[in-house]
């Protein structure tokens, strides 16, 4: 399991109990993880960058893709929601590279900007995509989670193909 965004560390260790002592959660994020398991590997880093993209791809292809990762905001709303949506953007051109076939992918996104675009692409892309508001979020937050369930790669491209 892959988890973008992962500090200070409450999914992946969620995650880590929940793939057991065999699996692996590989956690990436700008800050360093206070979370620290047998079957967690932990970067520190910008997961735009080519170097930990090298990374985490050699313990790839993954099962699960999560990103709860948020752009730092500005206050600015419409600014705010465009930079989440290119993190969105972003966790899904990186299933092509390190998502099984098959495989399954959540991501957050602050509401108000291309969230419906997005979930036509994870309909194009996944057996089932939409969108996911969990209960646990504040009624007023505008956060949401798109979910794509069952990865169709498209023709085009390999896994494990980073550079
Ligand atoms: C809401 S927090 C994640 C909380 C986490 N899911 C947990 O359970 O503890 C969002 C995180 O996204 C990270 N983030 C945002 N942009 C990033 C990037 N380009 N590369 C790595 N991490 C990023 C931030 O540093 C922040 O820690």
């Amino acid at each position: 399991m892959l988890d973008l965004g992962a500090a200070p560390g409450s999914w992946t260790q969620f995650s880590a109990s929940r793939v057991g002592p065999r699996g692996l959660v590989v956690a990436v994020d700008l800050t360093p993880m206070s979370a620290h398991a047998e079957n967690v590997v932990a970067y520190t880093g910008d997961f735009y960058d080519g170097e930990v993209l090298r990374s985490i791809a050699s313990h790839g292809p993954y099962n699960v893709l999560l990103s709860d990762a948020a752009p730092a905001t500005t206050g600015n709303r419409s600014l705010d929601t465009t930079r989440s949506a290119a993190i969105a953007e972003h966790a899904l051109y990186l299933c092509g590279e390190l998502l099984h076939e098959g495989g399954h992918l959540v991501v957050k996104i602050f509401q108000g900007g291309e969230e419906q675009a997005l979930v036509k692409e994870f309909r194009r892309l996944f057996q089932t995509g939409r969108l996911f508001k969990p209960k646990a979020c504040r009624a007023e937050s505008f956060e949401t989670y798109l979910i794509g369930l069952g990865y169709r790669r498209p023709e085009s491209q390999t896994p494990e193909s980073v550079d």
